[in-house]
């Protein structure tokens, strides 16, 4: 996936060589509804990858969302290609990064739990019909009940884990860092924090005591009760957004997907927090859940342990629980 080339600059600069590595990356997006068409788009703005292909079931939906996406290319001057294809996995072939969107979205009032009989059949045919084309891609899964969606493909496909990466955690820090800069009244690009745990309205966990202005704890700009609501609308954001769009969000979670891919196919080594697999790590095992991960060309390349206090302890051992009693449900 990484071609480096060696660039000649001629006398202009004592014929030095340079090399330049660029990424030329092939990513497919499955799914081509409002989160898949949102995560092509931003991974097409943000220009590192050398082709998008958007697949979905429904009869030329994703060649159409392409086809709208490819006349944003001299406009917004990118250079990625994006094709779309209804059914055809032999079009995703050799692709570095598969992001798995498919199944159906959570209308107000639903939990993301409640999708989970549906949406486990599709991810299991999705990951198959991925692998006969991409058997080295890297699997980035979108699709809720997100967490448990993660172990059914990484269960189902039997990929090592660190190719296998649930994104659930980028988004909830997005929404995290945005109330609580609102909170703070500044930019939210100016705070930091971070979600763990599970990605769902009462398993995830934004962990408010870590949060920081600048490096500098969050409490001593606001206090327990607001770092405490900014707390609760975090957990709840995506509910929130259901609940006003009539369906799930796509922007935030599109940028989300975007930024991840962006850290592996270029090898950024980004910290994250995502959904991986768990072999001892935080005290659990055979989970996907969300904690802190470097990203990079290898997949979710190492696990960061945060030292939680004994209440973050407690909260995360709950989380799993509830994620493990929602797992439970596909041997079902
Ligand atoms: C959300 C969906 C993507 O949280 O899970 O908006």
């Amino acid at each position: 996936m990484l071609h480096t080339f060696a660039v000649n600059t001629g006398g202009l600069l004592n014929l030095q060589h340079y090399k330049i590595t660029k990424t030329m990356s092939k990513i497919s997006v499955i799914g081509a509804g409002n989160v898949g068409a949102s995560c092509a788009e931003y991974i097409a703005m943000k220009d590192f990858a050398a082709e998008v292909v958007l697949l979905d079931i429904k009869e030329n939906f994703a060649e159409g969302k392409a086809l709208d996406l490819m006349q944003c290319a001299t406009t917004n001057g990118f250079n990625t290609r994006i094709s779309g294809s209804t059914n055809d996995y032999s079009k995703t072939a050799g692709s570095d990064v598969v992001v798995i969107t498919s199944g159906i979205p959570r209308k107000p009032g639903m939990t993301r739990e409640e999708l989970i009989g549906v949406n486990a059949g599709i991810v299991k045919t999705v990951c198959e019909n991925v692998l006969k084309h991409s058997p080295n891609a890297i699997i980035v899964v979108v699709s809720n009940p997100m967490d448990t969606m993660t172990y059914l493909a990484l269960k189902s496909t039997g990929l090592p884990k660190n190719r296998i990466i649930g994104m659930g955690g980028i988004l909830d820090s997005s929404r995290f860092r945005t109330y609580l800069g609102a909170a703070l009244n500044c930019p939210s690009n100016d705070v930091d924090g971070m979600v763990i745990g599970g990605h769902g309205d009462t398993t995830m966990i934004p962990l408010t005591r870590l949060a920081s202005y600048k490096g500098v704890p969050a409490s001593q700009f606001a206090s327990d009760d607001t770092l405490a609501k900014v707390k609760s609308d975090t957990m709840v954001g995506g509910a929130t957004l259901t609940g006003m769009l009539g369906t799930s969000a796509w922007y935030a979670p599109g940028a989300s997907v975007a930024a991840l891919v962006h850290s592996i196919v270029s090898d950024q080594k980004k910290m994250f927090p995502c959904c991986v697999y768990l072999d001892g790590e935080y005290g659990q095992n055979d989970i996907c859940i969300g904690v802190p991960v470097i990203i990079g060309k290898n997949g979710w390349e190492s696990i960061v342990n945060l030292d939680l206090n004994d209440a973050e302890k407690a909260e995360f051992a709950k989380s799993a629980d509830a994620v493990r009693n929602m797992n439970s449900v596909l041997g079902a």
